[in-house]
């Protein structure tokens, strides 16, 4: 039995998990700084690591109590090193590297989008090989895992990240931080009514979304502009669907070119009820991949996603050191 420690902070939640073989989860404690950041219209990197800071010891001791474990009992310690803001990174590395120092534990440094991946082994036994597609706030990659621990990006974002997207949109439409959730309600009651731009990438599976964005700042400027209302469930629903149809197009690609036995979904825009329900809809035509779309609860940012990522990294020898430091440009672990 291996029961791991686990702490998220690489943005704007503060979490720790711990998790027993990693797939059991013991304890599960996020706070997140959602309200503070909704006042700024966005992260406020600096009132981030602030926040984390002020965080950090309560939920590792909240983690620990509702487990009802000891650090005596903790076999490893597993940490965000990357990606993520610089300033929120350091304060769950030192969190963890204080930890292991002071229990003569060893550390697990864990990519955060490894963690969005082998969140879905909560929910299922994962099969190989494998395509994930992770859709987050500073991500919206596909990844060809041929096994267990072995991550190849073969398409990735050459501009914004989806949840970017989204967010921008959001914030010019009015609606708030973070406007994932909300664009995706909002657009249960529009229609397809705006014609937007679907960019173009040299390389089939990879993304871009600056473009449709300008797209839907521009619109609802020369909207404004010429006195005319902008239908804002119409916008949300148009935006939506050109860049989920974006998105599923080229997953559905990659998934009939690679053939994996699984295509998992990952980050905090699996969340989207239209992506899910697109995605459902569309694999259920491809033969022989089986379809895994994580609960919502697993979606967006936890300390139980780094368990579980965590697990895999033990098992595979993967600790880290002392020296090891936050890496915002952190690259995937490859190997073969
Ligand atoms: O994975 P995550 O919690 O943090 C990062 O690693 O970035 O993802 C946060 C992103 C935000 O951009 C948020 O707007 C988006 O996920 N998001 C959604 C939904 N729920 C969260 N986007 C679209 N639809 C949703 N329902
Ligand atoms: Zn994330």
């Amino acid at each position: 039995m291996t029961l791991i420690l686990a702490i998220e902070s690489s943005c704007d939640e503060t979490a720790c998990a711990i998790v027993r073989d990693g797939k059991e989860l013991l304890s599960n404690i996020v706070t997140t700084q959602i309200s503070v950041h909704t006042l700024y219209g966005g992260v406020v990197p600096e009132v981030a690591s602030r926040i984390h800071v002020e965080n950090i010891s309560v939920v590792i001791e909240e983690a620990l109590k509702e487990a009802k474990v000891t650090m005596d009992d903790i076999d490893a310690i597993a940490y965000t090193q990357g990606p993520g803001l610089i300033g929120s990174l350091h304060v769950g590395v030192q969190a963890a590297k204080t930890l292991a120092f002071a229990f003569h534990k060893p550390l697990l440094p864990i990519h955060h989008i490894t963690g969005h991946i082998y969140a879905n082994a909560y929910v299922a036994d994962l099969k190989y090989p494998m395509m994930a597609l992770v859709v987050s706030g500073g991500h919206t990659e596909l990844v060809w895992m041929k096994s267990d621990w072995c991550f190849e990006v073969i398409g990735t974002t050459q501009d914004d990240a989806i949840g970017e997207a989204y967010d921008k949109v959001a914030r010019v439409m009015e609606l708030g931080y973070p406007g994932g959730p909300k664009i995706d309600k909002l657009a249960k009651d529009g229609t397809y009514a705006y014609k937007l731009p679907k960019p173009k990438t040299s390389n089939p599976y990879d993304f871009s979304f600056s473009g449709l964005k300008s797209a839907v700042l521009q619109l609802v400027d020369r909207e404004h502009r010429n006195g005319r209302e902008v239908i804002p469930a119409d916008l949300a629903c148009s935006f939506q669907e050109t860049a989920l149809g974006l998105l599923v197009e080229k997953t559905v690609k990659a998934v009939e070119e690679y053939k994996p036995k699984m295509l998992v979904l990952a980050g905090g825009v699996a969340a989207n009820s239209r992506l899910r329900e697109l995605m459902t809809e569309k694999m259920a035509t491809v033969e022989g991949c089986e379809l895994v779309i994580p609960p919502l609860r697993c979606c967006t940012d936890n300390a139980a996603m780094i368990g579980a990522a965590a697990y895999i990294a033990y098992q595979h020898g993967c600790f880290g050191d002392f020296e090891a430091s936050a890496d915002p440009g952190l690259d995937m672990p490859y190997e073969e």
